[in-house]
């Protein structure tokens, strides 16, 4: 699918990857980009349409597709993220509850409030934000990396579905990109206009899946390994 002439719906656009998603869609000539986010006050980029949204309410999301029903490019993005001591912390039930919230099940609302508006499109995608985080294993995100790895799953469920409706599903898997939700982590990062560029050439191309960095490539080349990533990060992870 193309973007030029696309009707984009973004989760969270009004900063990080979001608004990369979201400037990247008019810079490519998408017909109308509709910039849904949680608090609309203030928000003023040139040629979009804020729209209010919060993954974790099913009221503000039907709302939205109501508002947004000419959609053709869905792009879950919205997400939150927590570190924690690790696996056996006192607070991974209540915080994992917090993440699947809207990681996970803020995925799947809005992949079900946006499905029939895309269905009745002769071109139609989702973009589903997800993270190296679904194979690598890092006790401080414990509950975040069970939250995306849901939400891979459902990415892949969700795109053998929607297959014969002629809808494509892109996952974007990605480590650290520069934006707030990494504020304070001094390590290398991606930039969310880079890891934007490459989603779209990947949706353009036609693909299911973008790798938007090096570590993540490689992550994913181990998976057929006998030692995977997944049980012993590559070296750099
Ligand atoms: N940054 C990274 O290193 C990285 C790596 C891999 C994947 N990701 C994923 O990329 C996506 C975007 O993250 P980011 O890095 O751009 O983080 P960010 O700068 O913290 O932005 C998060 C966005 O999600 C929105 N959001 C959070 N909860 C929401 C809810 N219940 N309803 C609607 N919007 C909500 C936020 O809105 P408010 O402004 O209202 O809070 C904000 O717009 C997330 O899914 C994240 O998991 C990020």
């Amino acid at each position: 699918m193309d973007i030029k002439n696309a009707t984009v719906f973004i989760t969270g656009a009004n900063r990080g990857l979001g608004l990369a998603f979201a400037r990247e869609a008019r810079r490519r000539g998408a017909a109308k980009v509709y910039a849904g986010m949680r608090n609309t006050d203030g928000f003023n980029e040139p040629g979009m349409i804020p729209v209010k949204i919060d993954v974790t309410d099913p009221a503000s999301i039907n709302a939205a597709a109501k508002i947004a029903n000419d959609t053709t490019l869905l792009v879950n993005n919205a997400g939150i993220a927590a570190l924690i001591d690790g696996p056996l912390s006192a607070d991974v039930v209540a915080q994992s509850a917090r993440m699947f919230d809207t990681n996970y099940y803020g995925v799947v609302r809005v992949t079900q409030a946006f499905e029939p508006i895309l269905s009745a499109k002769p071109d139609a995608a989702i973009i589903n934000v997800l993270s190296d985080i679904v194979w690598l294993p890092r006790p401080i995100l414990t509950p975040y990396a069970a939250s995306k790895a849901a939400a891979w799953s459902y990415t892949n469920q969700l795109r053998l579905h929607l297959r014969e409706r002629g809808i494509q599903v892109l996952g974007l898997h990605v480590g650290f990109v520069d934006t707030d939700l990494t504020n304070g982590i001094d390590v290398p990062k991606a930039s969310p206009e880079d890891v934007v560029r490459q989603t779209y050439d990947a949706l353009i191309a036609g693909k299911s899946e973008v790798m938007a960095d090096k570590g993540t490539v490689v992550l994913k080349g181990t998976l057929a390994a006998e030692v995977p990533g997944y049980i012993t990060p590559p070296p750099g992870l």
